[in-house]
């Protein structure tokens, strides 16, 4: 459920008519619903209230201040991949202390801030790292709170781009070799085992490879509690999908119910690490069409956004809904593809899209709210596009339209 929606045959977020949006800021712009943000999160951390639980948001779904804001305010804890991410959580009022550091190629600077700023927890994924963040904590004086990002092999049934949970994927620490990894983690001095960790994948529609994958790590907790290795928290990453098309994936609470069933009376804290499914169906893609192209073969419709503004289609042939602002009653409906300015033919939002158009119309791709502008670019020189955050019948501009000089600006000739 989200609150992009029809009202007299005109699509509003929130209480605001998306036409209107594009009148006063022009197209392409991201527009983001607040309400639909705060109704996800409280989808999982409600769903949870009977355990102990931290939902910390993947801010590399989103990673807009404001919408790292929203969630900081309703308790949220971030998980990171990057100091860049650490210093957007920090500035959106977010609190370290419930932030996690995952990622397989943490730079030592980028420990040292994290140990500083007070994480956590860092999810180790080689035993490379571990004795990387030996040193640096080291080197502070302090002890780094580790958890360890294992391998379950499972597949999840997804993308191969975003499939991250089997043998051959760059991700975790395989888990069979675990426990001596945590063995060598335990003998170190500066580092202190806190949990174990996975992440399995993105854009999960069942359930199953989860609770699959959770049988296999609560076997590894019980081997390391044989070891006197206390596991406190147990993360079980992000993943769950959305619906993009026909999808069903399950609902955050049937997802958190089956996990909770699963790990019955364990004094276990469980972690989750959400993107998609909290930011995703917050937010459109606002675009207008600028030609319409007919030819014997196929039917074009020129927008002005591109594949530099939303590239998901381009890099997964990912399908996102694309739907009218104003839908015409009248007219003839054709099936369009839907294609940006960029020299690419790989350029498309949508394909064989079957719409009552005409030039000037204002379309929003749906589901944009994750993985959208965090994946854009400057590719052909243009400039990102704005993100609005509507908030009832409130319209922000969190970050504003860049510009040419804003893109220039970094560039110089070489001397004369
Ligand atoms: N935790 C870790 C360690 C991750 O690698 C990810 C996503 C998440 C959490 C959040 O997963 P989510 O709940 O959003 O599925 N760009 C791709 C998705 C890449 C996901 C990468 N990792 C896309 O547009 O589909």
């Amino acid at each position: 459920m989200d609150h992009f929606n029809y009202r007299d045959g005109e699509l509003y977020a929130e209480d605001v008519p998306v036409a209107t949006i594009a009148e006063r800021f022009g197209t392409p712009a991201y527009v983001y619903s607040r309400a639909t943000l705060e109704r996800h999160y409280h989808a999982y951390d409600d769903a949870l209230a009977g355990r102990p639980h931290l939902v910390c948001y993947a801010v590399k779904a989103n990673s807009n201040l404001a919408v790292l804001n929203v969630l900081a305010r309703l308790g949220a804890g971030f998980d990171i991949v990057s100091a860049g991410e650490l210093e957007r959580v920090i500035r959106a009022g977010g609190d370290p202390g419930k932030t996690v550091f995952s990622g397989v190629g943490k730079q030592r600077w980028e420990m040292r801030r994290a140990l500083e700023a007070g994480v956590r927890c860092f999810n180790v994924e080689s035993d490379t790292e571990l004795d990387r963040l030996n040193e640096v904590a080291g080197e502070l004086g302090v002890k780094a709170p580790v958890s360890l990002r294992v391998n379950p092999d499972v597949d999840a049934g997804t993308h191969p781009y975003i499939s991250t949970g089997l043998k051959e994927n760059k991700f975790g620490i395989d888990i069979g070799e675990a426990p001596g990894v945590y063995e060598r983690a335990a003998s170190m001095p500066n580092l202190v085992i806190n949990g174990v960790d996975c992440h399995i994948g993105s854009q999960l529609t069942s359930v199953m490879p989860f609770l699959d994958a959770l049988d296999r790590v609560l076997v590894l907790i019980d081997t390391l509690a044989d070891k006197n290795i206390v596991i406190q928290h147990l993360d079980m990453g992000g993943g769950l999908g959305v619906t993009y098309d026909r999808e069903q994936p399950p609902q955050p609470s049937d997802y958190v119910t089956a996990l909770a069933e699963r790990l019955g009376d364990r004094k276990l804290e469980l972690i989750l690490e959400p993107g998609r499914s909290i930011a995703a169906n917050a937010g459109i893609l606002l675009t207008r069409v600028e030609f319409l192209k007919c030819t014997q073969h196929r039917n074009f419709a020129i927008i002005d956004a591109a594949m530099n503004d939303l590239i998901r289609p381009a890099l997964y042939s990912a399908w996102q809904s694309i739907i009218p602002v104003t839908p015409h009653n009248e007219g003839e409906e054709k099936a369009w593809d839907l294609v940006g300015p960029v020299c690419e033919t790989g350029d498309f939002l949508g394909k064989d899209r079957k719409l009552r158009l005409q030039a000037g119309d204002l379309l929003a791709v749906r589901s944009a709210g994750a993985y959208g502008f965090v994946m854009s670019s400057n590719y052909n020189t243009r400039n990102r596009p704005p993100e609005l955050m509507v908030d009832g019948d409130q319209m922000h501009v969190v970050r504003r339209r860049e510009t040419l000089e804003e893109q220039l600006g970094p560039e110089s000739c070489l001397p004369e």
